[in-house]
């Protein structure tokens, strides 16, 4: 059984209670709803793996509520995570540095490393306080599937495997964390996200981006990931059409262009603002996916700021089983 309960000081009261006992608990941050467990208890975080049948080779993220817990995680702070940190936690940042013995091998699958991020959503700072316990967590989806930004897609995916969902309702950034390595001379971008790289590189200098063809260094970085039931289709062509007989829906960037051709049409941003669009990407296609259409079409969205993540999501929602 799965308990719902609201973000209120009962409810996160409780939640604390099943986080210090080793249970799993999914709660709201600013990006999408995590699936969090003791990060220091490896038989708590085990559960995890097992509730989103997640392979073990995919290392999670360590929540903080206080940059006080990152002496207990990192084995040192250099300059750059220290400019980072200070401009942009809390927030829709994961940065990526050698670990302390303390954390267990099974949240960094093996890595000498840890990722570590601090969410600015009230909601998860305050459990996280409450627990007393840096959280893992990933996003609270099964493997592979589309992220949740509500708690419905929370309950769909995992209701009866997991103890508890707060419900903080939407979630305002709506696509994860992005993901800087600096454990190497060089900062890698490992994954872009809710914090445009641009944004990044202002603080610290060039970034490196990993291209398509790269491998990628983060075991977690499958490249199909983020996806429906429903094949999806990036749609490249100009003089695109849907084939006929066949029953599509349109994820449009701004307004629907070819709307009387799809049987279902979603709409990211009618303003074309990169921001709402990030916020609509995985509820529209949740909803695309739960209306029974043969193929998902989705429209290129320009390739700056959030633009990136989106344009990622997309093309690891399209990749070949
Ligand atoms: O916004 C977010 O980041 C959300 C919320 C819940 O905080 N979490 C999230 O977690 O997206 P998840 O598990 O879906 O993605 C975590 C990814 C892994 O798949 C892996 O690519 C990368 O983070 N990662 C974690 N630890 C790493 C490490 N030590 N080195 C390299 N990459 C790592
Ligand atoms: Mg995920």
């Amino acid at each position: 059984m799965t308990r719902i309960v609201e973000a209120t000081e009962e409810g996160l009261k409780i939640a604390a209670l099943i986080i210090k006992r080793g249970g799993l608990v999914a709660f709201p941050t600013e990006t999408v709803y995590g699936l969090g467990a003791d990060a220091l208890n490896p038989e708590a975080v085990a559960k995890i793996f097992e509730a989103k049948e997640r392979p073990f080779f995919d290392p999670l993220i360590v929540h903080i509520a206080d940059v006080k817990e990152l002496d207990l995680l990192w084995l040192y702070i250099d300059d750059r995570a220290k400019a980072l940190i200070e401009r942009f936690w809390p927030g829709p940042l994961t940065i990526v540095l050698p670990k302390k013995d303390i954390v267990p091998d099974i949240v960094t699958a093996g890595l000498n490393t840890v990722a570590v991020r601090m969410p600015s959503h009230p909601v998860a700072l305050r459990l996280i306080r409450e627990s007393e316990t840096p959280i893992a967590a990933p996003s609270a989806n099964r493997f592979g599937y589309l992220s949740p930004t509500m708690p419905e897609h929370v309950l769909k995916q995992l209701g009866g495997r997991i103890d508890l969902i707060i419900d903080g309702g939407r979630t305002p950034v709506g696509v994860e964390s992005t993901i800087i390595d600096l454990s190497e001379e060089t900062p890698l971008l490992l994954r872009p996200g809710g914090l445009p790289v641009e944004e990044i590189e202002r603080v610290i200098g060039k970034v490196k981006m990993l291209t398509e063809s790269e491998k990628p260094r983060s075991p977690g970085q499958l490249p199909r990931h983020y996806s429906p039931r429903t094949p999806l289709r990036i749609i490249e062509d100009e003089n695109f059409e849907v084939p006929f007989g066949i029953k599509a829906g349109l994820l449009a960037f701004k307004e629907a262009k070819y709307r009387e051709k799809f049987f279902a049409v979603e709409v990211l941003s009618p303003s074309g603002d990169l921001k709402e669009a990030a916020c609509n990407l995985f509820p529209c296609l949740h909803r695309l996916d739960d209306a029974g259409l043969d193929i998902i079409y989705a429209e290129a969205i320009p390739e700056e700021g959030l633009g990136r993540a989106i344009m990622d999501r997309l093309r690891k929602a399209q990749a070949k089983r």
